[in-house]
Order: structure tokens, then C-alpha cells, then sequence
């Protein structure tokens, strides 16, 4: 059972399943050997069920490997998701948290009350309830902050943002976030490449601008993996999403 699992997508046609027809990946990568087999059906089902509706696109195996090895590595309990779509990285999140023993740990808010409703049924089906909540609404708005750390009982430790892709919104999210979050903690930030600036609406730069005007003259460090790649298949690059991920830590 085990040595199947997604060692089946490669097989398949559709392109969310890149990662996995790369002839170098062909195995079932942490991210999903620690699943239970009921948890491997859920997830399997999510893929099913979200293809045939052309719900596409979660982040990948790279995002949540990184995710995972910080959470699962350092017993990260208090964490914000910035857009969680039709439940990807929730579910994933929520599966790890649950193998920790946490309840109450994971805080994720999408302004879009379609993808917020299938991945509310998700999250049900998967009965991670008692660790994930879901909040409907804009994840720059300013009473989020407070309704997070009630939840999660201590304000965020780990901030992932993979929501409008906008320029001028995810200025508006690292300044509200970063404002709460206590010294050494990290936010994560997807889509921070050049290949991904396009992903701007407004065509300002996106994620990647935005990290780097930010970040200027603020007490953090700021590590952005695959910042410049800009065009290719990106399938061989080290670390393996073209569309790059930023990592800021609050120094002080
Ligand atoms: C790329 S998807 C997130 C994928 C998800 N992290 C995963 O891996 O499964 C981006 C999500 O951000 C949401 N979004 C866009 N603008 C937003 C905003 N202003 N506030 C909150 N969520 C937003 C969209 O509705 C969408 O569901």
C-alpha cells in the first residue's frame, strides 16, 4: 500500500503532477510516508474529487516538505496560513499537527467563500477539526491578528502566505503579521520568484517585489530560493518549485 501512494501520479496526465514525473523523484516523499493509510485515501480523494472539478492549485511537495521539516522538526504549534484554497496545505498540515498530538494549531483564512467551503467539507471529512480552523475573509484585514491569537492560545510562531500573489496585499500582510509575531519567529512566503511575478494581477512585481522593498531596512533576515529563475521547466532545479519560496526571520 505504502510503496504505492503518489508513486501512482506520474502516471497521470494532468500538469499538478509535475513533481512527481520527474525521473529523479521516484518515491513517496516524507511529506506523505508519515500519512496513515486513512489518511493517504483522504488525500488521494481530495485529488480525485478537485480534479474533477478543476480546483488547481495547492502548492506542491517542495512547499509542504519545508513546511513540514520547520513544524514537525521544532514542534511548531502556533501557525497562520495566508490562502488556503480548496485545502492542500491544510490538510497536510492538519495531518502532521494531528501525528504531533496538537489541537487548536492551525489558523488559515481565504477570502474566497467557494474554496472556503470545500475546504471546510475537507477538513470535516478528514476530522481535523479539533486542530485547524478556518476563517472567511481578507487575510490583510486588521482584526485578523487578534482572532488568530485567541485560537491558537499565544500569538503565531510560523506565518505562511499564498494568497492574492498582489503586489501592494502582500505588503499589507507582512506589515500586519510581522507586527505580531514574536522575535525569531518566521513567515513563509510563497510565489517569490520571477517566473511567479506575473501571478500579480496589478503587475507590480508581485510576491518577490514586495519581499524585497519590505524587507528594506527591517531587523530580519530574508532567504528568497529561486528568486531568480525566471522561465525553463525549473524541473531540475535544487530546490524543486520554479515558483520559489521566501523565508523572512524577525530578528528583534
Ligand atoms: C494559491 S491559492 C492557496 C493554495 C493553498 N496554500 C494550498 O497550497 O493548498 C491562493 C488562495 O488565496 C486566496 N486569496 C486571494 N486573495 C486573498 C485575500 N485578500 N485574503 C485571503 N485570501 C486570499 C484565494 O482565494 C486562493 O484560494
Amino acid at each position: 500500500m505504502m510503496a504505492v501512494r503518489s508513486r501512482a501520479f506520474e502516471n497521470r496526465e494532468h500538469r499538478r503532477y509535475w513533481w512527481h514525473k520527474n525521473p529523479s523523484r521516484k518515491y513517496v516523499p516524507p511529506a506523505y510516508a508519515l500519512l496513515t493509510d486513512a489518511e493517504w485515501d483522504v488525500l488521494e480523494e481530495w485529488y480525485d474529487e478537485t480534479e474533477r472539478h478543476n480546483m488547481v492549485g495547492e502548492c506542491t511537495v517542495p512547499l509542504v516538505s519545508i513546511v513540514q521539516g520547520f513544524v514537525g522538526g521544532s514542534g511548531i504549534t502556533r501557525i497562520v496560513q495566508c490562502g488556503h484554497y480548496v485545502g492542500y496545505s491544510t490538510l497536510m498540515l492538519g495531518f502532521l499537527l494531528r501525528h504531533m498530538g496538537r489541537k487548536q494549531s492551525l489558523f488559515s483564512i481565504d477570502i474566497d467563500p467557494l474554496a472556503n467551503s470545500v475546504s471546510q467539507r475537507w477538513v470535516d471529512r478528514a476530522q481535523l477539526n479539533e486542530q485547524v480552523h478556518l476563517e472567511l475573509g481578507d487575510s490583510s484585514d486588521l482584526s485578523m491578528p487578534a482572532r488568530a491569537t485567541k485560537y491558537l492560545g499565544g500569538t503565531p510562531q510560523l506565518v505562511i502566505i499564498d494568497s492574492s500573489h498582489e503586489y501592494h496585499h502582500t505588503i499589507r500582510e507582512l506589515n500586519l503579521w510581522y507586527d505580531v509575531i514574536p522575535p525569531h519567529a518566521m513567515i513563509l512566503l510563497h510565489d517569490t520568484s520571477i517566473f511567479a511575478a506575473p501571478f500579480d494581477s496589478g503587475k507590480n512585481g508581485g510576491v518577490r517585489q514586495a519581499l524585497a522593498d519590505w524587507a528594506k531596512g527591517k531587523p530580519v533576515a530574508v532567504l528568497n530560493l529561486n528568486e531568480s529563475f525566471k522561465s525553463g521547466d525549473g524541473n531540475d532545479l535544487v530546490y524543486a518549485d520554479p515558483c520559489g519560496i521566501g523565508l523572512i526571520h524577525k530578528l528583534a
